[in-house]
């Protein structure tokens, strides 16, 4: 692993790698790197010559200057995580080399953030996380396109738990007409059954301990929907959440504040009326929940 921190030196790195015919993996996080982040990472290192991980905080996707401020910052730590799973998967992988891609926010945005640029995504923007996170999908899609020009991947990989993120994403590809393959990747899951986020390190134990009940009642509407109605099981896993303090014991007077809860189709991510309604990927649930302060998201497939 290498760390590089200038985005001159990664393209230098990646037009050598181009011009030797190579295959580039990029996988975009935050850092803060969890075993979510380590499987994209691990595939990309299975799939391509070459891995870039860019470990960036991006200021203009969060449209809530708190969040930005508490988004945990483990440089360090992460760097260490991309050394130890090269290490460990090194006879199975094809990269023979990870780029950990660092910079300052002055590297990424030297000319100050952008703030006119502006993507339409229409409908798939416009639901879920769009209208409550004014700006942060522009955000997001400005700073992948500005990864993208910078490591010219074959492949970049992106976590299924950002489920709007994937459409973003995907549509701001159909836009730029970049030739990159868009692999989205499976949540990974605590072994009961929490969805990893980097997020997570901000609950309180007690809230952590109950913080799976949102996957254990996503599992419950999987299972109701094979005899229920899309709107039943919609207002049965939010009043679920909702009421979930009046029926368990939960310490420090944590309760769950359901968000939203929305049955979608998986790929336009527009609300479906009837399982009918979902073409042939099917339907997807997403969710997202306040717990003890946490905005956490997850999803269901149906
Ligand atoms: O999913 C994330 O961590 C971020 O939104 C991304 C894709 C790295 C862009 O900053």
């Amino acid at each position: 692993m290498k760390q590089i921190q200038k985005a001159a030196e990664l393209q230098q790195a990646v037009h050598q790698a181009k011009d030797n015919g190579l295959q580039i993996g990029l996988v975009p996080t935050m850092g803060a790197l969890h075993e979510g982040h380590l499987s994209l990472i691990d595939r990309a290192l299975r799939e391509n010559d070459l891995v870039v991980v860019s470990l960036f905080v991006n200021p203009i996707q969060f449209n809530n200057k708190e969040d930005l401020k508490k988004y945990p910052r483990t440089i360090e730590a992460d760097l260490e995580l991309i050394k130890n799973l090269e290490l460990r998967i090194k006879n199975e992988a094809q990269a023979t080399e990870v780029l950990a891609f660092t910079p300052s926010v002055a590297e990424v945005y030297p000319d100050g953030e952008p703030t006119e640029i502006v993507y339409h995504f229409g409908p798939v923007e416009e639901v879920m996380e769009g209208p409550r996170r004014p700006g942060h999908f522009n955000g997001v899609a400005v700073v992948v396109r500005r990864l993208f020009d910078l490591a010219q991947p074959t492949r970049a990989y992106f976590g299924e738990k950002d489920y709007q993120q994937i459409a973003v994403i995907r549509a701001l590809l159909e836009q730029i007409k970049y030739p990159i393959e868009l692999v989205p990747c499976p949540i990974v899951r605590a072994d009961d059954g929490l969805a990893l986020s980097s997020r997570n390190m901000r609950l309180s134990p007690a809230a952590r301990q109950m913080a799976p009940a949102i996957n254990a009642t996503l599992e419950q509407a999987a299972e109701m929907s094979e005899y229920e109605e899309v709107d039943d099981v919609k207002e049965w896993v939010l009043d679920t959440l909702a009421s979930y303090h009046e029926v368990n014991d939960c310490p420090d007077g944590l309760r769950f504040e359901p968000e939203y809860f929305e049955i979608v189709d998986a790929v336009t991510l527009q609300p479906i009326a009837t399982w009918d309604d979902a073409g042939e990927h099917g339907a997807v649930g997403c969710i997202a929940v306040w717990l003890d302060g946490v905005r956490l998201i997850d999803i269901v497939k149906f």
